[in-house]
């Protein structure tokens, strides 16, 4: 067999990130546009057979870990199905949503052995919640991430950081960690078409570290080892309970241990969060065709860094990812 899964950089991709859906019942600013987004076609988005079948495919080809994502991927009817299925092949199952839905869940998760459950969560203030989301739903996100954390899944909290929004509440989310064992990850805010990017509005890793040694103090910042294919770069804090960490995509990319593929919820393949290319693998399923070729091309095609993008200064230039979908589209 020939190693489709691996690039002309010599990356073995193990870890697929399946979008299950393209709508949210959040409307985040930075993910998806004011005016929404225009959303495909029922006909063209996979089913669940067709995810198991794609599934398979990857997972015969060396696939260890699945992502389910979104858009939230618990708005879709059939998730149960969905899981169910995939629950049948040999991988690692994993979800990130906004936790809304979760609690309709937990008896699925635990019966298909779903146990790393990462949540998006950008403000532990109802308001500024409100504000980001555009919806009045703070309370039922925290809630239900203590039931998750509760019983017993291993929950990472994910937020993203813009400048004089919510970089003034990182402390408040490390301290979350003092008590509970959750990581909690600071994500560098990325440019994706319509969310109104600009480079003032990131706060760095940099930023980030300077706030965390201010308040609690330079020794009791304790460095973690990289996990393997790391996204997050991972800290705790001495004494606590859990970790927090940092995904710094803008300022310190992580593309050379990079091990990600996406099918977006069209069943498209994208080989890196950054490229606007994208290879429907759908539409020739669904002719008969075998994907084999059509992976191992779209992989060998990816580049060393954020799809060709190696300096800050071209992924701050407007003109060269604002012809990537939003993120809604993509699954993150
Ligand atoms: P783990 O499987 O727990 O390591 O999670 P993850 O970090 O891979 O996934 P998650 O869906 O929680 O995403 C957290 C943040 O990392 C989001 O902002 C993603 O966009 C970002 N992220 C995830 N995968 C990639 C990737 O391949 N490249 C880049 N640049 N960012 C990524
Ligand atoms: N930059 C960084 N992270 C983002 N996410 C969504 N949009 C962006 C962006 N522009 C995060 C979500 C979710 C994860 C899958 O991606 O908050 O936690
Ligand atoms: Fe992989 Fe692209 Fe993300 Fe880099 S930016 S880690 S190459 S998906």
């Amino acid at each position: 067999i020939t190693a489709i899964l691996t690039d002309t950089h010599g990356r073995k991709h193990n870890y697929l990130r399946i979008s299950l859906s393209e709508k949210c019942n959040l409307r985040c600013t930075y993910c998806m546009p004011h005016d929404g987004i225009p959303l495909s076609p029922r006909a063209n988005l996979m089913s669940a057979e067709e995810i198991e079948a794609f599934a398979k495919v990857f997972v015969e080809n060396g696939v260890d870990k699945i992502r389910l994502t979104g858009g939230e991927p618990l708005v879709r009817k059939d998730f149960s199905d969905i899981l169910k299925r995939l629950a049948k092949l040999p991988v690692k199952l994993s979800i990130t949503t906004n936790a809304l839905l979760t609690h309709r869940f937990i008896a699925d998760f635990k019966k298909y052995g779903l146990k790393d459950i990462n949540v998006s969560l950008d403000s532990l203030n109802a308001e500024k919640f409100n504000f980001i989301t555009r919806r009045d739903q703070y309370k039922k996100a925290f809630t239900n991430i203590e039931q998750l954390i509760k019983e017993g899944f291993n929950v990472k909290i994910n937020a993203v950081l813009m400048k004089n929004f919510n970089e003034d509440e990182i402390v408040e989310f490390i301290k979350l960690t003092r008590e509970r064992d959750i990581n909690v990850r600071f994500i560098e805010f990325m440019p994706f078409d319509g969310n109104a990017w600009n480079k003032d509005k990131l706060v760095s890793q940099a930023e980030i570290i300077n706030r965390v040694t201010d308040h609690f103090g330079v020794e009791a910042l304790q460095p973690l080892p990289n996990e393997k294919n790391f996204t997050a770069r991972n800290f705790r804090i001495q004494g606590f309970t859990g970790s927090f960490g940092i995904i710094s995509s803008v300022t310190n990319p992580f593309c050379d241990s990079c091990n990600r593929i996406r099918l977006t919820a069209d069943g498209k393949l994208k080989n890196c969060l950054f490229s606007n290319e994208e290879t429907n693998l759908l539409k020739p399923f669904r002719e008969g065709e075998k994907l084999e070729h059509l992976i191992d091309a779209a992989l060998n095609k990816k580049k060393a860094v954020r799809a060709g993008m190696t300096d800050f200064d071209q992924l701050t230039n407007p003109d060269l990812h604002s012809n990537n979908r939003s993120m809604i589209a993509i699954g993150g």
